[in-house]
């Protein structure tokens, strides 16, 4: 189990271990081309792959993507039936390569809203990567922040009856959709809206939080490295004050011993 930021202070790091990203702004990078909506989604699928092998070549652990909301239900029946073709081809296309890289793939959401053959492709790739550890990818997929506090309160109280009479946060973390990965350090949302849209809510808790204006399918690795860059500038402080930071408290050591 990975340490809670609520109930323990976490260790930090110059490359976060974990980045969940909104990736935001495909349909506003193809209507800039006077495309249709959905060239900026294929594009999309590009930025991932290039994401991807940035996350994995800095050293990053774990990088989740959030790929369609609970909510996106709500668009155009034929854009929403793109997606998930594009969903399909895309597992089809690159598990292998992700495979070959060591990634372990999964994803989180409800699954039973897709068809048979979206579900049975996760599966078979989620199997197929299980035991690879260089980096964990997952895609969240008909994934909302508050359908995982319902699922993982439903599965906790079913297996646990008793716990209905009040329960703490350790107790439910593991049946949250996550439970396998550390919080996120760095959350990047790109395309401007400066919103979680009901992302991975729970886990946000203590995550530093990233906002560009560069659209999805222009989000590079040199647009990576800046995120990380401007994570490496924070000062992670989990409700201390900046002088009780290790770093901090130390440096102030040294001046007193140094007179
Ligand atoms: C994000 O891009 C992709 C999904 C939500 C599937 P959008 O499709 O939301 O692009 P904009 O926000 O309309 O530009
Ligand atoms: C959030 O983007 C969901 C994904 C990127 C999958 P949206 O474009 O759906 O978010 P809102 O509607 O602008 O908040
Ligand atoms: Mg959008």
């Amino acid at each position: 189990m990975f340490t809670s930021s609520t109930e323990k202070i976490p260790e930090t790091a110059p490359i976060p271990r974990h980045i969940a990203i909104i990736m935001d702004g495909n349909g506003r990078w193809a209507k800039q081309r006077f495309l249709p909506r959905m060239a900026g989604h294929k594009r999309g699928v590009e930025a991932v792959r290039n994401i991807v092998r940035g996350c994995a070549a800095c050293g990053v652990r774990y990088l989740t993507l959030f790929a369609f909301s609970s909510e996106n239900w709500r668009r155009p029946a034929d854009e929403v039936s793109f997606l998930m073709r594009l969903f399909v081809i895309a597992l089809e296309q690159e598990v292998s390569k992700l495979h070959e890289n060591g990634v372990r793939f999964r994803v989180i959401g409800d699954l039973s809203r897709f068809e048979p053959k979206l579900a049975s492709l996760i599966h078979a790739a989620e199997e197929l990567t299980r035991n690879n550890d260089k980096l964990t990818l997952t895609v969240a997929a008909n994934y909302g922040g508050r359908w995982d506090i319902v699922q993982a309160t439903n599965r906790m109280l079913q297996e646990r009856p008793e716990l209905a009479a009040g329960f703490s946060e350790s107790d439910l973390t593991p049946y949250l959709a996550l439970s396998y990965a550390p919080e996120p350090d760095l959350f990047i949302r790109t395309g401007g809206e400066k919103r979680v849209s009901n992302f991975v809510l729970w886990q946000l808790a203590y995550a530093e939080l990233y906002f560009t204006d560069t659209l999805w399918p222009d989000f590079d690795s040199v647009a990576l490295e800046r995120a990380i860059i401007s994570y490496q500038q924070r000062e992670r402080r989990f409700g201390r004050t900046s002088e009780q930071l290790p770093q901090v408290a130390e440096l102030a050591n040294q001046r007193r011993q140094a007179g």
